[in-house]
């Protein structure tokens, strides 16, 4: 299983070249970030945050504000009285954990259509990315010398955001992919690229070039499937990705029609020390969080 398969076009270099022009264009027309969201994302390691300018920045936008608001006053973050204002919920919930929601909840802008090509419903991607997301971070925690925790969840929630635009694609030849993954033992990524010449993982890693996000995100969305080839110094977050998105696909919502096909990479094992019973407790307490986070979306 674990064989390198052979990823050789099976259609006309024209037709590929044909999907490829489309597929960058629609990258380059994918709807962009609030600008905030993105320096958010350059200063996620910024412990200093000022709490009262993040807060500034989120009471602008009542969506967020309910959101938050409604994630401070769940059970699951000890609320013992009401929380009302944005900034007690900053204090609350932490300046990480605040900019991890608003995130997400801009993320789950980008996820709010049915991707028929990957048999998803409107909001069972964003359910999936926030599953390997809560994991991911989890991980991190369990594993000396990894990365930040709060890298590790916004590279896991973006890991799958090529879906939004591959799945058009999917759909034009469903056929072929389908052949490929229930006759051959393709994985449904190694199947996208023989058959597309394209993945959704290559497809996400260019939107969010496109976003002039961090390189470190860039590469783990495009080594998400196959950490093993991910350049060195982001091979431990690629497989960490790798294995959450796995967890997410085994106990979370939303396999879809490729989550039945899932090659589990056993090598990124060697370098993540995990046992059974630490992968058991982290989808104990990913399923927890995840009710809070599902339920202060609204998903
Ligand atoms: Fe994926
Ligand atoms: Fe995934």
């Amino acid at each position: 299983m674990n064989q390198k398969p052979t990823t050789s076009l099976i259609i006309p270099p024209e037709l590929a070249e044909y999907y490829g022009r489309r597929i960058r264009l629609s990258v380059q027309q994918f709807p962009g970030m609030p600008i905030f969201v993105s320096q958010l994302f350059n200063e996620l390691k910024q412990e200093e945050t000022d709490m009262r300018v993040l807060s500034e920045q989120l009471r602008v936008d009542p969506g967020i504000t309910v959101n938050l608001l409604r994630l401070a006053n769940s059970a699951r973050f000890g609320a013992s009285r009401e929380i009302k204002s944005v900034h007690e919920a900053v204090v609350r919930l932490g300046v990480r954990r605040t900019t991890e929601i608003l995130l997400a909840f801009h993320v789950a802008g980008h996820f709010s259509h049915p991707l028929k090509g990957y048999d998803l419903s409107a909001s069972e991607l964003m359910k999936h990315s926030l599953w390997a997301a809560l994991a991911a971070e989890k991980v991190c925690t369990e594993i000396p010398d990894a990365p930040s925790p709060e890298y590790a969840f916004t590279a896991a929630l973006l890991h799958d955001i090529g879906k939004v635009i591959l799945s058009d694609f999917v759909m034009e030849e469903q056929p072929a992919i389908v052949q490929l993954v229930q006759h051959e033992k393709y994985s449904f990524d190694e199947a996208e690229k023989r058959v597309l010449g394209w993945t959704h993982a290559e497809t996400g890693s260019a939107i969010l070039n496109h976003w002039n996000f961090p390189d470190l995100l860039i590469q783990v969305a495009r080594y998400h499937h196959d950490p093993g080839q991910a350049p060195e110094e982001y091979r431990m977050l690629a497989g960490i990705v790798h294995v959450a998105d796995f967890l997410a696909y085994c106990q979370g919502p939303g396999a879809g029609v490729d989550g039945f096909s899932y090659h589990f990479r056993e090598a990124v094992l060697e370098r993540l020390p995990l046992n059974k019973s630490v992968v058991e407790r982290i989808a104990g307490e990913t399923l927890e969080q995840v009710e809070a986070f599902n339920a202060a979306l609204g998903l």
